[in-house]
């Protein structure tokens, strides 16, 4: 299993230049809609057919997911991968930060957050970066190339939280997140770019807290737990913050069934995050 994860989180790595490579004239929308009826951008389609082709090949994985894709592909026998191959494309065309997030379940899809054996997102930055957790331990590298050059070898989140994002719009927030955020508002500065991955990195690095939560219009939110929920929670648990879905740690969040299950996702230092579920209890 562990030569099936490295294998794994290499290729991934390998697959980064390539995937921001390929951005340049593929900006532009397709006709076609993901299976979360999402506009797709010709950038998501190249993504996921590349980590398709490049992770499903590897010896010892059983199945790859993605949201780009409404179907689990049968790639052998072994663990279960699920990606989001492009998160926050939608920045593609405003130029800003996005980038790619893998999990890996030791468990035919769609899994719970507890069993996976690894998480991690490479973001495309002004530097191409990529963190990755694994037993417990959160590990930041620069790629330079697809090689993975350690820059810290234990992330953990810094104990006085600086910056908070949200996403959604205000008037569809219910009452008792809105009067969460407001005093979230008082303490903390607000940074949101609209690509989970990097605003989650700022939480990651400043401390504090991000959430997409459940909305009036929506009330499991905008997020997939199997492609961002889970990996996400699990990177931020092992670096010693929390995770919720409003009222338990998104890894124990039972999957439905569907692969693209929608949940709401809150992230970031424990003390910011029981407040939260206390606010919304
Ligand atoms: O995957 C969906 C996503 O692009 C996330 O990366 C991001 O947090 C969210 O959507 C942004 O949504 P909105 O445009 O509603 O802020």
């Amino acid at each position: 299993m562990e030569r099936t994860v490295d294998a794994v989180v290499e290729a991934v790595a390998e697959a980064a230049p390539d995937i921001r490579g390929g951005l340049i004239g593929r900006r532009s929308y397709r006709d076609s809609a993901n299976a979360s009826g999402e506009r797709q951008l010709a950038a998501d389609v190249y993504a996921d057919q590349l980590l398709e082709e490049r992770l499903g090949g590897i010896d010892g994985v059983g199945e790859y997911a993605s949201e780009e894709r409404q179907e689990i592909v049968d790639v052998g026998e072994g663990l279960s991968v699920a990606v989001d191959p492009l998160d926050g494309s939608s920045n593609l065309k405003s130029n800003n930060a996005m980038g790619t997030i893998l999990a890996v379940y030791d468990d035919d899809l769609p899994a719970a957050g507890e069993t996976l054996v690894a998480a991690a997102f490479v973001l495309y930055g002004p530097i191409t970066s990529m963190t990755v957790a694994r037993e417990g331990v959160v590990t930041e590298y620069e790629l330079v190339d697809g090689e993975m050059q350690l820059t810290e070898d234990a992330v953990e989140l810094p104990a006085d939280p600086v910056v908070y994002g949200f996403g959604g719009r205000v008037p569809d927030w219910p009452d008792d997140f809105e009067s969460y955020a407001r005093d979230v508002e008082r303490e903390l500065k607000l940074r949101y770019g609209g690509a989970m991955i990097a605003d989650v990195n700022q939480a990651l690095e400043y401390g504090g807290v991000f959430a997409y939560p459940a909305l009036e219009s929506a009330p499991n939110g905008k997020l997939r737990l199997q492609f961002e929920g889970n990996p996400i929670g699990y990177i931020v648990e092992c670096a010693g913050g929390a995770s919720s879905d409003g009222s338990q740690s998104l890894l124990e969040v039972e999957p439905t069934g569907d692969i693209h299950q929608r949940v709401p996702l809150h992230v970031g230092n424990e003390s910011l995050i029981e407040r939260l579920e206390a606010s919304l209890d």
